[in-house]
């Protein structure tokens, strides 16, 4: 028996007697995108930032906003999209077939016409003016934005359980370690730090490695041993918004809209026989985070810019049973341009998996269909008994092994900040 399992319920023994056999690939018969916004400017400077002229001289387009390498970055993704749907998608964009949606910022609304000038050739750079089509991208008003961008701030249910998390003995353990390091930062950077939320200091080290990134000196204070205390903080802020206790719970305020989103989508159009073939979001990295978090594949990793997470509906091959369906979800993970996307395992369905048993695996990190109250307490839901000991073990050796912050990859390249998507 092992402790309690990442989405904070009782564990059990890993049934892998039930797990199947990884399934041959079908055809393809939908795909949703979700991608992170290419390379962006800083998002803030802090009182004794020594370049705070350089801001508007590096970044004129100001604060948080898309780079010309953020673009770059999203042209390539559109191309790897073409590359991966050649056979799949028409070679010109129908609107029948692709939908685009994209949170309301400047950063997020460039990045999808970006790569859709990659994954459209009438779209694309350089094409004759005659021949030249822009794809239309979808979104709502922030305050409106349900679905890339959650309502966290405004949830009274979700802060309580973030306070569960922040009040834990292991957190506040980590943060007593790290209250002399947050009093001299708050001397070098003139912020206040101690006692505040963290994304504080998510935020300096934002500024510092964009800043860095573009090829400018770091004050002497912003040391390589300072910069990775800086991204541990940050772990260990996004583990409490997206991990245990109650990760399932937290994911149906959160990550878990948006999965059952891309689900309803898919249901949809075989429902209706729609002829959609692709849905894309553009949206931030807490966005992705918050997705990793419901699909319980959080593992201390911030996903880097223009990182895209996908899911990839196949028709079943072999015969349909009833638990399965005919149709397979797999999933893929690009967080580097130079290799191929890393296929990603859903906890207690490696490769591809069915997908009655995907929607029961994620079932409890999904809101319940009349939606989940964001007021008062409640129990935590209680999903159907036979899935909660296969997924609660399996996850519970991933959450074992995520939670060490030693596994926290350093790369440079401007983190995010919680509580606005970045
Ligand atoms: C803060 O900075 C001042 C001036 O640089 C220095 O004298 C003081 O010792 C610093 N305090 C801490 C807590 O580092
Ligand atoms: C897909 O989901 C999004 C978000 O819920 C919605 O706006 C869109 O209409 C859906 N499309 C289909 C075909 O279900
Ligand atoms: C799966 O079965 C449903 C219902 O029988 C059908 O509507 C749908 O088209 C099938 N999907 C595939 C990909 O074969
Ligand atoms: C990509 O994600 C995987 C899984 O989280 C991680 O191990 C790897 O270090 C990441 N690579 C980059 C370049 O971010």
């Amino acid at each position: 028996m092992a402790g309690p399992g990442f989405w904070g319920l009782p564990a059990g023994p890993i049934l892998l007697l039930l797990l199947p056999q990884a399934l041959p690939e079908g055809p393809l018969v939908f795909v949703a995108v979700v991608f992170r916004h290419g390379d962006r400017a800083p998002l803030a400077s802090y009182p004794t930032d020594p370049h705070k002229e350089a801001i508007t001289v590096l970044w004129p387009r100001g604060l948080g906003q898309l780079t010309g390498e953020g673009v770059r970055q999203q042209l390539e993704l559109g191309r790897f999209l073409r590359n991966r749907y050649e056979a799949f998608l028409s070679p010109e964009y129908r609107r029948e077939e692709v939908y685009v949606r994209s949170t309301d910022f400047d950063r997020t609304l460039e990045s999808a016409q970006a790569n859709l000038a990659g994954l459209f050739p009438e779209a694309a750079p350089g094409r004759p003016e005659a021949a030249w089509r822009p794809i239309p991208v979808h979104t709502v008003p922030v305050t409106e934005d349900k679905l890339l961008r959650f309502p966290t701030r405004s949830c009274p249910r979700y802060h309580e359980l973030l306070r569960e998390a922040t009040e834990a003995a292991e957190y506040q353990t980590a943060l007593e370690g790290w209250t002399d390091f947050l009093t001299h930062l708050e001397n070098y950077t003139g912020l206040s730090l101690v006692g505040e939320p963290l994304r504080r200091a998510w935020k300096v080290l934002d500024t510092l490695m964009c800043q860095q990134a573009h090829g400018l000196p770091l004050p002497s204070w912003a040391s390589p041993n300072v910069l990775r205390t800086l991204a541990q903080i940050s772990a260990l802020d996004i583990g409490a918004h997206v991990g245990p206790p109650r990760a399932a719970e937290k994911a149906q305020l959160t990550g878990g809209i948006l999965l059952e989103a891309i689900l309803a989508n898919f249901s949809r159009v075989q429902r209706l026989g729609l002829p959609l073939k692709m849905v894309m979001y553009s949206a931030h990295d807490s966005t992705l985070l918050a997705l990793q978090g419901a699909l319980g594949l959080y593992d201390g990793h911030t996903p880097p810019y223009a990182a895209c997470l996908g899911f990839e509906f196949r028709r079943h091959l072999g015969d349909p049973d009833e638990d399965a369906g005919n149709v397979t979800i797999s999933l893929f993970y690009r967080n580097d341009s130079s290799g191929l996307p890393l296929p990603l395992n859903l906890p207690g369905c490696p490769g591809s998996c069915p997908l009655g048993r995907f929607r029961q695996l994620t079932a409890p990190a999904r809101p319940p269909a009349h939606g989940v109250p964001c007021h008062g307490s409640r129990e935590p839901a209680t999903p159907a008994a036979t899935v909660v000991p296969l997924l609660a073990g399996a996850v519970a050796v991933l959450a074992g092994l995520s939670m060490g912050l030693g596994l926290l990859a350093w790369r440079p390249g401007c983190l995010r900040a919680w509580g606005g998507p970045v």
